[in-house]
């Protein structure tokens, strides 16, 4: 089966718990059961990541490449408007990638409406809160397949 790789950047552990009104009430463990089991239908493995620090971000991306990943579905949190790291690791793989937000980052404070990695994916999807998660692996899903 062809394997995913899932990346959850910063504070997404805090999911459930964290701003609710903005980001729901599902945890990221419930967020990612609604993954494997989307997975299983489409037929593809994930192999799911989350992580606060920068530096381990860009070392599953790497990681990703060398174990044969057929594509990337990351929620950079809020290293999407910050990491040159995390977009250099994405170009230098050059895996379909698909970005995911569950919020509407372009309806939100100034400083989020840019995302540095934007440029290096396939395509982005956001603010359809964990459905964009959904959507997202969809996508990619459809991205694997055509090419
Ligand atoms: C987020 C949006 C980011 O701006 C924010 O820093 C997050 C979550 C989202 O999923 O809506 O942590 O990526």
């Amino acid at each position: 089966m062809p394997q995913i790789l899932v990346l959850h950047g910063p504070n997404l552990n805090l999911l459930g718990r964290r701003e609710t009104d903005i980001y729901g009430t599902l945890s990221l463990e419930q967020i990612n059961q609604k993954l494997n089991e989307l997975a299983a239908g489409l037929g593809l493995e994930l192999d799911i990541k989350q992580s606060n620090h920068e530096g381990e971000l860009v070392e599953y991306i790497q990681q990703a490449y060398l174990n044969h990943t057929k594509g990337i579905l990351i929620n950079a949190a809020a290293y999407t408007h910050t990491s040159v790291a995390i977009r250099d690791a994405i170009a230098a793989v050059k895996l379909p990638a698909v970005e995911v937000h569950i919020s509407n980052i372009h309806r939100r404070e100034k400083f989020r409406h840019k995302s540095l990695i934007a440029a290096v994916v396939t395509g982005q999807i956001c603010g359809f809160g964990v459905n964009s998660y959904l959507l997202g692996l969809n996508a990619l899903k459809q991205l694997i397949t055509d090419t």
